[in-house]
């Protein structure tokens, strides 16, 4: 059998093709020689699959789209609360390069419009001679996983005429926001908008940010869990600028465009998305890839407001075996978050109080989220107030050095199965 995604994909693709609607962006005048009939999608799974089709190879600048991934970058080497301190995380209800301030704080009101993402430029460390936009373009390159590069025409014919963001860079630098030369910061966020991508690309970097800052093909952790939940919350509330409102109505999911036509849109968990299409609408985002993001959100059921249930179940198997029973075995499945964690400390507690083994075991939870593990250990607590003894097998190492410590002789490194053996045999039946 051959999966449907791609015929589906194309499916969407074809409906759109007739849209004729918006312009090409000439502010920079190399973007106004793009070919406006190029069209194409991509969607990566958290764990690596990608689909793609249409123009999937042709490279466009990522434009404003790298905006989220410096900030990812400036929040992984400062801090969340470090470069809040530079930038608010306010929606701006404004367009993406309007010449404004948060008027009480003096700050750029968030990381998406020009004015925040000059600044985050700036907090993009350089090292050793390597620019911040080239540090930008070696993390881009990583989360694409491919060697990308810059389009130096564009750089080229967008300096020529940035006077507006020359203007956002002195302001900055005016207020001590910026505490450096503006002219070298503002050239530095251009070319970093000047990296050249594909919506393969696109695709593979939003899929990191929907998996939690874990990239499924090389198993590396490339951002920590909070930094892309905050990348991703500011995307949600920020990232379509003065059009922010309408997309979390009718799309609903975290997103970022740029001027040369293409928009990226995390699902959660899920997911990660990308379109491109040149022509803009008023608000700079691509027409036609808002056409289709709709499009998607509406058929794949992507919406975040439609709040998923989370699984029906935690507990795939519950036995009990060895000498009179004593040992009870509950075999769990899933994601352990509070929902789940609540289900689980539910069914135990219809455990009578005993001096049964309790083992719970681990290996087929693939996500264990901090509230999950206080529970679970809250849970293990109470079972041996009753006089239990209880397990926790984590053969897969899903608990961090951190989590088990303390708690060496609850947290045993072993599948279920030789586990069983050991304990049988010291007190068969
Ligand atoms: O700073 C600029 O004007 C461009 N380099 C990027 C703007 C952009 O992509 C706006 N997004 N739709």
């Amino acid at each position: 059998m051959k999966t449907p995604v791609p015929d589906y994909l194309n499916h969407v693709l074809s409906q759109c093709n007739s849209n004729d609607q918006g312009q090409l962006a000439d502010y920079i005048p190399e973007l106004a020689s793009a070919d406006p009939n190029k069209l194409a999608i991509a969607l990566a799974t958290i764990d690596g699959t990608i689909y793609s089709i249409g123009d999937d190879d042709t490279e466009f600048t990522i434009q404003s789209m790298s905006k989220p991934f410096a900030y990812a970058l400036a929040l992984k080497h400062h801090g969340i609360s470090a470069v809040l301190a530079k930038v608010g995380v306010e929606p701006s209800g404004e367009a993406f390069n309007q010449i404004s301030l948060d008027a009480k704080h003096k700050l750029p009101k968030n990381p998406m419009i020009n004015s925040g993402a000059i600044t985050t430029h700036s907090l993009i460390p350089v090292k050793k001679k390597v620019s911040r936009a080239e540090h930008l373009r070696r993390f881009l390159s990583e989360l694409a996983g491919r060697e990308l590069s810059f389009d130096e025409q564009v750089y080229q014919s967008e300096l020529d005429t940035a006077f507006r963001n020359l203007s956002i860079g002195y302001m900055l630098r005016t207020v001590g926001v910026l505490e450096e030369d503006p002219i070298d910061i503002v050239h530095g966020y251009i070319h970093q908008c000047a990296i050249k991508v594909t919506v393969k690309d696109l695709a593979n970097m939003a899929s990191v940010l929907a998996n939690g800052g874990l990239q499924a093909k090389t198993g590396k952790r490339i951002l920590e869990r909070d930094v892309a939940r905050q990348v991703l919350s500011v995307m949600m509330t920020c990232g379509m600028y003065d059009a922010a409102g309408d997309w979390l109505t009718s799309v609903g999911i975290p997103a970022k465009s740029g001027v040369a036509g293409g928009i990226i849109g995390v699902l959660p968990g899920q997911v990660g998305l990308a379109v491109f299409s040149p022509k803009l609408d008023e608000h700079g985002n691509s027409a036609r890839g808002i056409e289709i993001m709709e499009q998607l959100s509406q058929d794949m059921g992507l919406h975040l407001m439609e709040g998923t249930p989370s699984a029906q179940t935690i507990v795939q198997n519950r036995y009990q075996i060895g000498k009179r029973n004593a040992i009870v075995v509950y075999e769990l499945r899933g994601v352990l978050q509070f929902t789940e964690s609540e289900m689980l400390l539910r069914i135990l507690q219809d455990e009578p109080a005993s001096k049964n083994t309790i083992i719970l075991d681990l290996t087929n939870i693939s996500l264990i989220h901090n509230v999950g593990v206080k529970m679970l250990f809250e849970g293990v607590n109470r079972l041996k107030e009753d006089g239990h003894n209880v397990v926790v097998l984590d053969a897969e190492g899903i608990l961090t050095e951190e989590q088990c410590k303390g708690r060496k002789r609850i947290v045993v490194k072993q599948d279920l199965q030789e586990y069983l053996k050991k304990v049988l045999k010291k007190d068969p039946k």
